[in-house]
């Protein structure tokens, strides 16, 4: 089977799209109007892209042609956002924050979600995440409906007991989600393996 991306239209082309470029990881993302309205939501075209500087990306689809979602919206706005691991506990809100609501109205509150303040940036973590990285925006780049939020990542917290007293991870205490096929599905990753690389 083939699909030719050029003549098939964008819904289709996203499903095909979203299944099979699996598993992704899934950036929880806390962002705040100039209000102080606090935002949140789930984005899976997500990664880390450098550590020389922090560097994570993640892309919001536009509303429509022109209209920025509320996470890019705060983001162009107020330049900072918290982006939180998800472990599957937190599966079931997270998904729920991803319900449009209006601007200015909060999924932090619809969903009885506890904050706690940032170290380095005004916008508040979710305290349930096993990770929150606090972000800058580095810069967005605008490609048809799609952007591009590029961020430099300053502070990491991670809940007790994921990593050893050297930082690093404890295998058995960390499964992240995966996002898996378009529309709802999703993966555990308590099953991982070894593969050495070559010398
Ligand atoms: C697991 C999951 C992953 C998602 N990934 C994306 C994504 O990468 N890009 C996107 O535009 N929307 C994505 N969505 C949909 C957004 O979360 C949804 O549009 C949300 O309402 C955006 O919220 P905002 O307007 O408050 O920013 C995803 C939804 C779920 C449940």
């Amino acid at each position: 089977m083939t699909f030719d991306l050029e003549v098939i239209p964008p819904s289709d082309r996203y499903r095909i799209l979203a299944s099979l470029i699996t598993p992704r990881p899934i950036a929880w993302i806390t962002s705040q109007d100039h209000e102080g309205n606090i935002n949140a939501a789930p984005f899976s075209f997500f990664n880390v892209f450098g550590s020389n500087p922090p560097l994570v990306a993640f892309a919001p689809g536009n509303k429509d042609r022109k209209t920025p979602k509320d996470t890019a919206r705060n983001i162009r706005e107020i330049k900072e956002f918290v982006i939180h691991m998800v472990d599957e506990p937190l599966g079931k809100v997270m998904v729920a924050t991803s319900a449009t609501l209006p601007h200015g109205e909060s999924e932090i509150d619809l969903n009885d979600l506890t904050t706690l303040p940032s170290q380095k940036i005004s916008v508040p973590r979710i305290a349930d995440a096993p990770v929150a990285l606090e972000c800058t925006e580095h810069s967005t780049i605008e490609i048809g409906s799609n952007r591009l939020v590029i961020g430099i990542v300053h502070y990491i917290h991670v809940r007790d007991g994921i990593m050893d007293d050297k930082g690093y991870l404890q295998h058995d205490k960390y499964h992240p989600l995966a996002r898996m096929a378009s529309p709802d599905w999703y993966s555990r990753t308590n099953d991982q393996f070894e593969i050495p690389r070559p010398d």
